[in-house]
């Protein structure tokens, strides 16, 4: 990625180059190397996001919105993205089960989770089904979340110009001259940590988490909450309440100084990626990817707006969808910084 920013002149969609990114580094991660499948699966993993993120009738109305949804192509557009998918799944699936392919060197999830299906001790017997399910929840659970982050860090920063030189003196500083950053580096980097820290305070990709049943009848604040009620826990309120947080709608790194505030799941005010047995299980994947990324773009490159555009003019509407996203690319000016 810092190369073919390197390599480009001008103003750059760097919105694009981060779902890019992390679409590549879970590809990778979940795959394995096939660079041509990648390259046919990133426009149906985008339209597989806009169907999910989108209310479908059937959603509202179980027993006659298919016909709605039938109608509007809702349908189609889903029975095509399943069958892509699928296909793909397989086909991957049967590569990794051919036992001509060497295992130890590119060993990638699809093998852990192979070897899970065999295990005759009955703990996990995983079926190929379950294989697809779990790879889609890692495409669509890993990439738009990690982008988001990734793109409101940069927008804030570009907003705060001292918050951003404070980050890149703290990166620039640690690393010297040694070119890139590197995972090793990552953890004497903590004002960059507060960076990221914040991002998710203000901007939690997953707002409402997963929606939750209550269990048992209980009392909140005097409102009664019956056994098996829908509860919706909005995070998003949550980072952003007075009764919380100071000032909450500034971007203040700083406020995590010398704070055990974390983001867990034991701190019930910031909640980014949920909390109890259905927590974010990519929370350490997805923040190897944030950290390392940011810290690069801001070792490698000062972040300059477009000529004629000040920092008041950037929007920051969101979008919602699977994840709630910065509903407008953030197109930035990099300069090589040497
Ligand atoms: C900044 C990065 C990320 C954020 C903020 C985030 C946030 C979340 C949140 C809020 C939930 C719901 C938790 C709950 O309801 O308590 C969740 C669930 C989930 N996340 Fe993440 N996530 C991130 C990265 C990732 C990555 C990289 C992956 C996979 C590679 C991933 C996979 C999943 C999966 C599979 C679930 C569903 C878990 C379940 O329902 O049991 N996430 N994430």
């Amino acid at each position: 990625m810092i190369k073919s920013i390197s390599e480009s002149a001008g103003p750059l969609n760097l919105t694009e180059k981060l779902f890019s990114l992390t679409y590549q580094i879970t590809c990778r991660v979940a795959l394995g190397k096939n660079d041509e499948d990648r390259e046919l699966l990133y426009e149906f993993v985008i339209e597989a996001l806009n169907l999910l993120g989108s209310l479908s009738a059937t959603d509202i109305f179980p027993y006659f919105g298919w016909i709605i949804d039938k109608f509007t192509g809702f349908s189609s557009r889903l029975g095509k993205c399943f069958s892509v998918f699928d296909a793909f799944y397989q086909k991957v699936i049967n590569e990794h089960l051919d036992p001509k392919r060497k295992k130890e060197e590119d060993e990638d999830i699809i093998d852990v989770l192979l070897g899970l299906r065999t295990n005759q001790s009955g703990a996990a017997g995983l079926t190929i089904s379950h294989i697809k399910g779990l790879l889609m929840n890692i495409f669509f659970g890993g990439v738009d979340t990690s982008t988001s982050t990734m793109t409101w860090a940069m927008t804030e920063l570009v907003r705060k110009p001292e918050t951003m030189k404070k980050v890149q003196y703290e990166i620039r500083n640690c690393i010297g001259k040694k070119g890139k950053v590197e995972e090793s580096d990552i953890n004497q980097l903590q004002y960059l940590k507060m960076v990221v820290k914040e991002t998710l305070r203000l901007h939690p990709p997953g707002t409402l988490l997963g929606p939750r049943e209550s269990m048992n009848h209980c009392n909140i604040n005097g409102y009664d909450i019956f056994p098996k009620t829908r509860v919706m826990v909005n995070v998003w309120a949550i980072g952003r309440s007075s009764e919380y947080w100071e000032n909450p709608e500034e971007f203040f790194p700083e406020r995590f100084m010398n704070k055990s505030i974390d983001f867990r799941g034991q701190d019930f005010e910031f909640l980014p990626f949920g909390s109890g047995r259905r927590v974010c299980p990519g929370m350490n994947m997805g923040l190897a990817t944030i950290e390392l990324a940011l810290a690069n773009l801001l070792y490698s490159f000062n972040w300059e707006l477009s000529i004629g555009v000040v920092k008041e003019d950037i929007n920051m509407d969101e979008q919602y969808g699977v994840t709630v996203c910065k509903k407008f690319p953030l197109h930035l000016v990099p300069i090589k910084h040497n």
